[in-house]
């Protein structure tokens, strides 16, 4: 089983490097899911309305994006027994992140999503906020829409949240640290070296876990 989790702030390239993962994975011959949080179920829509109109408050979202999680859990672990590789844009840390940062004690929202299995590997986009949200301001023309107050806000906010994020990958093993303020390609080719790695060992794993199951079987 390979559950895979691109994670970073936003505008980081998650979205952009875990598409190209998936396509260079399928073409080793794997099955791959890719999936992304908030889904696109009921819970997750009530989320990204929330996220637009601010109509819950920190505590309720962080409930929310648990549920949301709950229910994608159901979905993601049906594929990984159908031994699909599961490539995720955003997961658990992505909660443990926004959400401290928000203001909410990181203990409590560990125990929310306490149901929530860690990620076999956590691919974490490292961009400074200024980069990332220039992506996005031209992806959308944002900025001129955006007042400097609001850009600044939202780059303090992520600031902290990237700060979050490397304290969670200094803590953890199956965090791999990628510079994503490359071209896309080059982001790529880094993303590619570290899951190559892991993605030998989890050939490993399933030939033993076939040899096994052949043994019980003769
Ligand atoms: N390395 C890169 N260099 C320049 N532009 C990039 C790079 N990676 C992604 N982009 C562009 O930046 C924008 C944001 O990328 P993407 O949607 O993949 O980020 P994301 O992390 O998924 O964002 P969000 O958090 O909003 O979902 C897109 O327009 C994308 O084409
Ligand atoms: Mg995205």
């Amino acid at each position: 089983m390979l559950l895979i989790a691109f994670e970073g702030i936003d505008g980081s390239g998650k979205g952009t490097q875990a598409k190209l993962l998936a396509r260079w994975i399928r073409e080793k011959g794997y099955d791959v899911f890719l999936t992304k949080e908030p889904t696109d179920g009921a819970i997750g829509k009530l989320l990204r309305e929330s996220l637009r109109t601010s109509c819950f408050d920190a505590r309720t979202e962080a409930l929310l994006f648990a549920a949301d999680r709950s229910e994608h859990l159901r979905e993601i672990m049906k594929k990984l027994h159908e031994g699909k590789v599961v490539i995720t844009e955003r997961y658990l840390y992505s909660s443990l992140a926004y959400q401290s940062v928000s203001g909410l004690e990181m203990s409590w929202l560990r125990e929310i999503n306490a149901f929530a299995p860690e990620a076999d590997l956590v691919v974490y986009l490292d961009v400074e906020p200024e980069v990332a949200l220039e992506r996005i301001s031209s992806r959308n023309s944002l900025r001129a829409s955006v007042r400097e107050k609001e850009h600044f806000e939202r780059r303090e906010f992520l600031e902290k949240v990237r700060e979050v994020y490397l304290a969670l990958a200094k803590d953890s093993e199956n965090f791999e640290v990628v510079d994503a303020s490359g071209t896309i390609n080059e982001v790529q080719a880094s993303v590619r070296r570290r899951v190559g790695r892991r993605l030998a060992a989890f050939e490993e794993e399933k030939k033993h876990s076939e040899q096994r199951a052949l043994e019980d079987f003769t």
